[in-house]
This record gives C-alpha cells, sequence and structure tokens, in this order.
C-alpha cells in the first residue's frame, strides 16, 4: 500500500466541491499548452508541465456524462482506474482506464474523458482558473482479456461473447439490458479464507469495482484486499485476487474467470543498472501452461511503447521463465539526481516503465497484460574523483574534482586555512574552471600556484622541495542544494632549492671558507664535528665569522679546534679543515666542504679528540741539548722523531705518566717533556754534567660544560668521547712563576703491606689479597707547600681501570668513610721519616669487602686547602678537625682538583686463597 499511498500524496488534495459551486466558477479555458495527452493501449495519459504549475495550487476533476465534476483523489482513483502520479522530472501525471467511471464508452470502441484541472496560487481554490481538456481515444484491438497493473490498482477485463458459451439470445438481450444485467451478476473470491460470494453491490463494500461494458465486465482491485493471495512466481511475489463472475438467468448460467493478478516487486539494481522481471507465465492466470504461447513483449517508458530498446542501451530479455528488462543507469528517459546522504555524494536514479505482454493459451485466445511500474532507486554512491594534473615544470597545481551531474555547483574553498568564495578565489589567483562533459556530466578544475602561501612547503632529502595542496571543495548538490564537502590532498616533490656551496683558501696563519647564505640557518645547519656552528663556539674556538649579504666567511686559525691534522713532520703539517653541511630537521650530513693546507711551524702541542697529544717542542736552551734524548715523564716515552732542532711526541693521555685533574671547566692532562742530563759518572765524586736543564711542560685542556658532565666523566655514564682540546706549553728555564701558575695536584696512591705504611707494594707488581684480609691504602700529595692539607673528596673502587668504569663503588663520600660495602677508618698519619708534611696524606684500612669484585682499582679525587679555625661548624666531616673550615687555595688554585688512580688488587675466593697460598711463597 505504501508506494501507492506515496503517490496519491504527493497531490494537494482539497474536499470536494459541492456541485452548486460549479456554477460562479470561471468559464474554462480549453486545452492549454501546458496539458499534454496521450492514449496508450487502453488508457488516457495525461501529463502537466511542472514548470506552470510552480508555486501554485491545483486539483484535477473528472467530469462525468452528465457534466457533473468529480474530484480524484486517492479513494476515488483506485476504485474508478485513474491514477494521480508524477514523472521522474516532477510533472504530474493522470491516468484514466477506458473502463473508468466517468469515461464515455462508445461500443468499446471510441472513449471520452473530460477533465478540469483548477489551478490557483492559493491553497483555496474557489477563485482558481479552471482548464478543461477533453480527451477521446478509439480502441479496436480489445483482446478477450486484458490485465492492466497500475500502481494502484489491478483490472481485469473480459470478453463476454467467450467461445463456447455464445448464444445468439443472450447477446442480442445485452445491449438493451445493460443495466439489469449489471444487478444479476455475482461475484465468488476465492482466498485462504475459502470462497465469499457476494452480489455486485457488496462487491462494491469489500473495495472491489464490477461492472460491464457493451461486450465486456470487467473487475478493479486495490492492491492488497482481504482477498488478497500474495504468491511468489519464479521469485516475483504476485498480488493476485481469484474470482469468478456469474451471471443467471433463468436457463442461462454465464461463469467468467475474473481473476487478476499483477506482479509487487521484482526490481533490483547495482551500481551499474536496474533490472525489472516478472514471471513469463503466472499460473492463476494460465490454467494450461502446456497451450501457453508467448506471442509478444513490449517495453515503454513515461507512456511510450519502445520498438528498439537496444537503441537506447535498455534491454529486453525473455526467456521461459521471466521477462526482464535491464536500464544502464544514467540511461536516457530516466533521471538521475544528485544527492548526499550522511555526507557521502550520491545520486538517485529514477525511470517510469511499462511493459506489455501478450500470449495466447487455451482458454483464453488472446490475454493482454499490461505492468505500468515506476521505478526509483533510492541511492548509489559516487565517490568523486580528485585527479591530479599538475605539470611539475609549471610550478602549477592542476586538480580536477568530479564527475558530478550538472545539478551540483561549486561554492567555496578551502585552501589551507583560508575558505574562498569563487570570486575570491579568482581574485587571489586561483583559476577555477568548470569542465563540461559530453555526456552531460561536470568537474571542476582548479589551479593554484606552488609559491602561493596557502601551499605548503617543505625541505625534503638533500635538494627538494615537497609542495603540498590542501582542499576541501564545498558545492551545493541537487535540487535541495544540500551542501557536501571533498577534500583534496595533492603534493608535488621539485628538485628546486640549491644547496650552499663552500670555496676554501689558506693564507699562513689561518684558513678560510667562503660559504653561500642562501637558505643557510633555516633548512641547513653548519657542524665542526660535533659541534653547531655559531657565534658562541665560533668565539670558544677563536675563529672569525664575517657576513655578507650572500657569503659568510668563516677564518680559522691554524691551530684551532677542528683543524684535522693529517700529517704532522717537521717540513710541514698538513692541516684539513671539514665543515659539515647538515639538514637542520635530521641533522644528516648532506656536504662536507673540505679545506687542506700545508704549512709551517716550528713549534706546536695539538690535543686530539680522542685523547691522542702531539707536541713539535722546539730545542731552546744553550748550549743545545740532543733532542733524541728529550722524553716524556714516563721514560719510556720518546720521540717519535726528532732533528737537531725538534722532537716531535705523540702519546695518548692515558699513558706516559700522564696526570689528570679537572676545574670546573676543564679536564687537564698534564705531561712533561725533559732532558736526561748526560752525566759523567767519575767515581766517588760529585755528578759533572754540562747539559742545561729542559722541562718543557704541556698541558692540554679538555672543556667540561658543566659540574653534571664532570660527576658523568667522573662516576661513569658518559662516553669516552672528548671535546676538541686546547693545549699549551711551558718551558721551566724561561718561565719563573710557573709553580704558582701550574694547575696540576700531583697526587700518587700507594697500596702498602701492612698496618706500620712502610712497605708499598711497587708499581706493576701484583697485589693479591682475601676478602677478609684488609688493604691499606695511601694517597700522597707531591710538590705542594708545607702548609697546604691534602683532602679527598671522593674515593671509588672498580673492576677496571677507567676514570668512569661502571658499575662503581664509592668508599668515600665528601671526605667521609662510606662503610657500605666494608669497614673503611682512616688511619693517622704522623712525622717521621720519610713522611715530612702528614698533611700531605691521607691514609686508610680498608677491610671486609663485600664486593662482588675479582679485581680492584681504587679511584680518588682530592682537593687541597688550610684549615681555618672558625666558630662556626657545619662542616664536611672529615676534611677538617671540628670547629675549623677549609680555606681551599682558592686565589692560588682556582678549583683545584687531582685524580689518582691505583690497582689492580687481585681479590681471592677461599678456596684460590689456599692453593694460591703455596704458591705464594715460591714468587
Ligand atoms: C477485512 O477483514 C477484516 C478482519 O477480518 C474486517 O474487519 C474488515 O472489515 C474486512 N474488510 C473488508 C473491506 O471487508
Ligand atoms: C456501471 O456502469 C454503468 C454504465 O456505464 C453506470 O451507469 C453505473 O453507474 C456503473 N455502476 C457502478 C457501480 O459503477
Ligand atoms: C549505449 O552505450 C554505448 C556504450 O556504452 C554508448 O557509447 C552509447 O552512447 C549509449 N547509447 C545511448 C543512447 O546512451
Ligand atoms: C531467465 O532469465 C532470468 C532473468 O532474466 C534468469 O534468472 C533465469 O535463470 C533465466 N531462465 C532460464 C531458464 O534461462
Ligand atoms: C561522463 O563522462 C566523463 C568524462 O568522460 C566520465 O568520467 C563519466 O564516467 C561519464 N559519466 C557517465 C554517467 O557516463
Ligand atoms: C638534486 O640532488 C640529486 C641527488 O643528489 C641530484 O641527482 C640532482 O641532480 C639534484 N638536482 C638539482 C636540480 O640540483
Ligand atoms: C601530482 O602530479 C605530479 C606531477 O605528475 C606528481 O609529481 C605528484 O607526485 C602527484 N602528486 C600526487 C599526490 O599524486
Amino acid at each position: 500500500m505504501g508506494t501507492v499511498e506515496k503517490v496519491f500524496c504527493r497531490i494537494l488534495l482539497t474536499l470536494l466541491l459541492l456541485q452548486c459551486e460549479i456554477g460562479w466558477m470561471q468559464e474554462a479555458v480549453n486545452s492549454p499548452a501546458f496539458i499534454e495527452s496521450t492514449c496508450l493501449s487502453s488508457i488516457f495519459w495525461m501529463k502537466l508541465d511542472k514548470s506552470f504549475l510552480q508555486e501554485k495550487f491545483f486539483t484535477i476533476e473528472v467530469i462525468d456524462p452528465s457534466g457533473v465534476p468529480f474530484l480524484v483523489d486517492q479513494m476515488l482513483g483506485a476504485r474508478c482506474g485513474y491514477t494521480l502520479s508524477k514523472d521522474v522530472w516532477g510533472n504530474p501525471i493522470f491516468r484514466a482506464s477506458f473502463l473508468g467511471c466517468h469515461v464515455i464508452n462508445e461500443k468499446d470502441e471510441q472513449f471520452s474523458l473530460t477533465v478540469n484541472i483548477k489551478v490557483s496560487l492559493f491553497e483555496d481554490l474557489k477563485a482558481a482558473t479552471v482548464y478543461q481538456h477533453p480527451m477521446h481515444c478509439s480502441y479496436f484491438s480489445w483482446a478477450p482479456r486484458e490485465i492492466l497493473c497500475e500502481e494502484n490498482y489491478m483490472e481485469v477485463s473480459v470478453k463476454t461473447d467467450v467461445p463456447g458459451i455464445s448464444d445468439a439470445e443472450l447477446m442480442s438481450a445485452l445491449p438493451e439490458a445493460q443495466k439489469v444485467m449489471y444487478q444479476m451478476w455475482n461475484l465468488m473470491f476465492y482466498s485462504s479464507s475459502g470462497i465469499k460470494t457476494t452480489g455486485v453491490r457488496d462487491a462494491d463494500k469489500l473495495g472491489y469495482s464490477f461492472n460491464n461494458t457493451l461486450a465486456r465486465v470487467f473487475l478493479r482491485s486495490p492492491y492488497f484486499t482481504n482477498e488478497t493471495q500474495n504468491t511468489v512466481v519464479n521469485g516475483v511475489t504476485m498480488s493476485t485476487i481469484s474470482s469468478t463472475s456469474r451471471y443467471r438467468q433463468r436457463w442461462l448460467l454465464l461463469l467468467i474467470d475474473t481473476t487478476v493478478s499483477c506482479p509487487v516487486d521484482g526490481t533490483s539494481f547495482t551500481d551499474a543498472s536496474l533490472i525489472w522481471t516478472i514471471p513469463m507465465i503466472n499460473p492463476r492466470l494460465v490454467l494450461q501452461e502446456s497451450t501457453f504461447r508467448s506471442l509478444k513483449v513490449t517495453m515503454g517508458i513515461n507512456g511510450k511503447k519502445i520498438e528498439n530498446p537496444e537503441k537506447f542501451n535498455y534491454t529486453l530479455e525473455h526467456n521461459i521463465t521471466h521477462i526482464g528488462v535491464t536500464i544502464p543507469i544514467g540511461a536516457p528517459r530516466g533521471r538521475l539526481q544528485s544527492t548526499v546522504s550522511n555526507g557521502v555524494y550520491g545520486v538517485t536514479y529514477s525511470i517510469d516503465l511499462l511493459m506489455e505482454h501478450s500470449w495466447t493459451d487455451s482458454d483464453w485466445q488472446l490475454t493482454k497484460y499490461l505492468v505500468i511500474k515506476p521505478i526509483t532507486i533510492p541511492f548509489l554512491p559516487r565517490i568523486p574523483i580528485v585527479i591530479n594534473n599538475t605539470v611539475p615544470e609549471t610550478r602549477i597545481f592542476d586538480v580536477f574534482l568530479g564527475v558530478f551531474l550538472p545539478d551540483v555547483n561549486l561554492v567555496t574553498l578551502t585552501i589551507g586555512d583560508m575558505t574562498f568564495s569563487l570570486k575570491e578565489a579568482e581574485q587571489k589567483g586561483y583559476r577555477i574552471s568548470v569542465i563540461s562533459f559530453p555526456n552531460g556530466t561536470r568537474g571542476f578544475e582548479l589551479e593554484v600556484p606552488f609559491d602561493d602561501p596557502n601551499v605548503l612547503k617543505e625541505y625534503m632529502n638533500i635538494n627538494e622541495t615537497r609542495y603540498h595542496l590542501q582542499v576541501i571543495y564545498t558545492l551545493t548538490v541537487g535540487p535541495e542544494e544540500k551542501l557536501y564537502h571533498h577534500p583534496a590532498d595533492v603534493e608535488c616533490i621539485m628538485a628546486d632549492v640549491q644547496l650552499p656551496e663552500g670555496i676554501g683558501y689558506c693564507d699562513k696563519e689561518n684558513i678560510y671558507l667562503y660559504v653561500t647564505t642562501a637558505g643557510l640557518f633555516q633548512y641547513w645547519i653548519l657542524y665542526i664535528g660535533n659541534s653547531p656552528l655559531n657565534y658562541i663556539t665560533a668565539h670558544t674556538n677563536r675563529y672569525r665569522i664575517t657576513t655578507n649579504d650572500t657569503h659568510l666567511l668563516l677564518q680559522v686559525p691554524f691551530f684551532a679546534p677542528g683543524i684535522i691534522y693529517e700529517e704532522v713532520s717537521f717540513e710541514r703539517i698538513q692541516a684539513r679543515f671539514d665543515l659539515d653541511l647538515k639538514k637542520m630537521a635530521t641533522l644528516e650530513t648532506l656536504n662536507t666542504f673540505s679545506v687542506r693546507c700545508n704549512f709551517q711551524s716550528s713549534e706546536f702541542i695539538v690535543c686530539y679528540p680522542n685523547g691522542t697529544v702531539t707536541v713539535l717542542a722546539h730545542m731552546k736552551t744553550v748550549p743545545s741539548i740532543d733532542m733524541g734524548k728529550t722524553r716524556l715523564k714516563d721514560k719510556i716515552c720518546k720521540p717519535r722523531e726528532y732533528t737537531k732542532n725538534q722532537a716531535l711526541f705523540q702519546f695518548q693521555v692515558s699513558t706516559c705518566g700522564t696526570s689528570l685533574m679537572f676545574n670546573d671547566e676543564h679536564l687537564i692532562y698534564e705531561n712533561e717533556i725533559s732532558f736526561e742530563k748526560e752525566t759523567l759518572p767519575i767515581q766517588n765524586r760529585p755528578i759533572i754534567t754540562r747539559d742545561p736543564g729542559y722541562r718543557l711542560t704541556i698541558l692540554c685542556y679538555y672543556p667540561i660544560k658543566d659540574t653534571l658532565m664532570q660527576s658523568a666523566m667522573l662516576y661513569g655514564s658518559s662516553s669516552r668521547t672528548l671535546p676538541f682540546g686546547s693545549g699549551t706549553m711551558m718551558s721551566w728555564p724561561n718561565s719563573e712563576g710557573l709553580i704558582r701558575t701550574r694547575q696540576v695536584l700531583n697526587i700518587q696512591a700507594n697500596i702498602f703491606k701492612d698496618e706500620s705504611f712502610t712497605e708499598a707494594y711497587k708499581s706493576h707488581s701484583l697485589v693479591f689479597k682475601s676478602l677478609w684480609e684488609p688493604l691499606f691504602f695511601e694517597v700522597e700529595l707531591k710538590d705542594e707547600a708545607p702548609n697546604v692539607e691534602l683532602f679527598l673528596e671522593n674515593c671509588w673502587m672498580t673492576q677496571s681501570e677507567e676514570i668512569n668504569s661502571i658499575p662503581h663503588w664509592n668508599f668515600i663520600v665528601d671526605g667521609c668513610e662510606n662503610k657500605s660495602y666494608g669497614s673503611v677508618i682512616f688511619s693517622p698519619v704522623t712525622t717521621s721519616n720519610p713522611i715530612k708534611y702528614p698533611n700531605h696524606f691521607k691514609r686508610m684500612k680498608i677491610q671486609n669487602l663485600t664486593l662482588p669484585l675479582t679485581e680492584i682499582y681504587l679511584h680518588c679525587t682530592a682537593t687541597i686547602g688550610t684549615c681555618l679555625h672558625v666558630p662556626s661548624s657545619g662542616l664536611p666531616c672529615k676534611l677538617c678537625p671540628p670547629g675549623t673550615i677549609i680555606d681551599q687555595y682558592s686565589e692560588i688554585y682556582p678549583n683545584h682538583h687531582g685524580y689518582v688512580v691505583t690497582g689492580p688488587v687481585f681479590i681471592l675466593q677461599p678456596e684460590q686463597f689456599e692453593e694460591f697460598d703455596i704458591t705464594r711463597n715460591k714468587v
């Protein structure tokens, strides 16, 4: 019932006008141009032009043969054989069966129906203009049985002079006695609830219309009455009213099968097409299937039969079970409309189909079966596509969005964060064009220059820019102008970035690098080793930076940090300076500007980041010494090369007796080049020498950023890489106050054999201890004034010699014994031979270690100061006696610290110890 109701609801219904009102209505206007009508089989088919009726109210009336108008409404329609509908374009349609209640029927051959269309601007149609439209059709080709399946009713009409029952007397009596006859018909309905027999008047009450014409009787039924039987025939649901019409008059009994059956579904669709099928044979209408013969199948659209459906790409096919029509979605004469559903763009497609099937069988010579079927496919998503037509060389994004039906319009564009109307977009320099295709669809082409501020730009890889256009299209869709948004995301990568270039050269003292600055510090950053080049690093490394509009000039002195010494010999130094061009975002190195120069220098020191120190020492003494006999603190470290005047040393900061100390800013490694005077050992005589004294102190300073870093360096976890170091050299004879400027605390650590602290294990001798045996450990300060005191700051044990090895176990923390891993007790130191200044010693006994170690190194950091008597306390423990504070020699030795390591001490497990005990005596 739903579809039938819907059709009617579209039509404005008004109350049936009273007959008497006709009198004072306006004169009817005959057959105006907005009305078109045709005859199709046994139907009047009238179409009203929608554009004429827009924003107007109208009703349709039919005029009965005596001139009385009847308003066509839903009730009247199904009863009298009228259909009010709309075609796919929205034009109102009125259809009437030739057997309709108010049709003037002349001998079942000429049919006339006059229609009044009342049109008004107001809902009250009293002052409406009445347009009168008479329709005349002839129909000579009645089949013995004709069935009409309309939208709102089913109708069957049959010829009464059916073969076999034909009777001359009856036939001659019929025309005269039409009205009388009508009264005499009975109807028998067969349904699941049994047989129901009614007279003609009662049939009317059940919702049926039954009447006869000159030579036919007909039954009209709405869909879904109480007697309706729904059956599925070959997959299609059929609505069937089974009935027999009976005419009885004394000696005559006329029984006519007035069964009518119409399909109520049978439509299906895919993305591409809609399919409508009906069964070829309906068993309710064809009782002896073996005699069935299909004669002709015709299809039609919009009330017009189509002889060559293939021409329009419609397919009409039939086989022994089905008749099917396939219509490609979008095919002509249907209506494709745009719409938006749940934010998705799509289309609906509607088409008004009809099908006529003629067949013969043994019961009925000929049956004409006409089905009228408007079909609408509710919603088919049609996701629009974005086509990237960009030609990179033009540097203009060219983006197509489509395809849409012509009922779609572009209204705004959001590019980046900005929303523009089409006019504003044009003013901004974006080009928008509507592309119309021959098949009636359209698309929108948008052009946006790469360099537009609303295009995102990103520097990529080495020399590429990624241009990224983000657009949101806003369109209005369909007759309702629903808003639809569609994004487009297009990008283009162009190798259009010019990397900075660098040119280098040298003079006698500096290396220079000229670098182009376009894009520098925006995309790229310059690095020397691990440090970025900026004004701060330049300043600390003694570089000079000058810039102009296009270039940056970097001046690097030959001995500044960052110089790589590729070859060092007496003849020349080959130095290289590398400036890395890195990507700002990832710090990936894209290019290295490298300058290589040779230069000469008679004396230099280079402290490499890997801890290598290279020193070229120049002989300065008179008389001259043999430079080949110079050495470092550890006598085994001799010059790598030497001449009469120069000696070249190269060593690691961890070797050759180099000592380490640190202050808040630097790790300081110190070594010394000295010369062993050649002595003439004359028996028991004082030693005589001709050689002058030669001492050259070498200092390498490695900056440490802050105390955090310092403790990290000391207590582990930091990497071993040092920053660039800077070196100085000082020769002693030439430098009077050197002792004051020295920054190295010369401290030494020893392990003693017993509590008397008299006999120390010699360096390089193996020390074995059991876990419970005490360790006697001493730290001695050397080369300092008598009144200064040595203070231990932190001492710790590790399994390796490295300063920062982990794990580590503290046994002195801020000068105090930490007894977490064993017993630690300071031992007093008194003046005795060879101890001249007890202040310069710290001794302790370490016992009962509970460490999981087999090999122990002892590390200590130390500082010096004097203890001043001051009333207030709050002192770090052990550094000074109670009531005194430490006066660090801050003026003379700013932040003066020292570091020492000794070991290893091998720890024997009990079972090993016994085994070893035997062998030890042998050693
Ligand atoms: C259809 O059947 C129902 C219930 O059986 C009844 O109430 C109703 O009146 C019937 N309708 C007609 C039109 O006879
Ligand atoms: C039957 O048809 C006749 C002749 O057209 C008409 O006068 C009569 O009113 C009709 N009866 C019904 C119930 O429609
Ligand atoms: C029928 O379909 C063909 C191929 O798909 C197409 O080229 C032709 O234009 C269509 N004809 C009509 C009338 O739409
Ligand atoms: C006849 O056509 C229908 C659909 O058009 C199809 O489903 C059916 O299988 C066909 N029957 C035969 C016997 O080919
Ligand atoms: C119409 O033409 C366009 C462009 O050739 C095509 O993309 C689209 O699919 C066509 N649409 C229909 C319904 O044929
Ligand atoms: C960009 O860099 C690539 C790879 O390094 C190189 O092959 C290409 O020639 C460069 N293009 C331009 C325009 O510089
Ligand atoms: C758009 O087209 C350009 C040029 O053909 C191409 O370089 C780019 O990768 C395309 N971008 C996208 C997102 O398809």
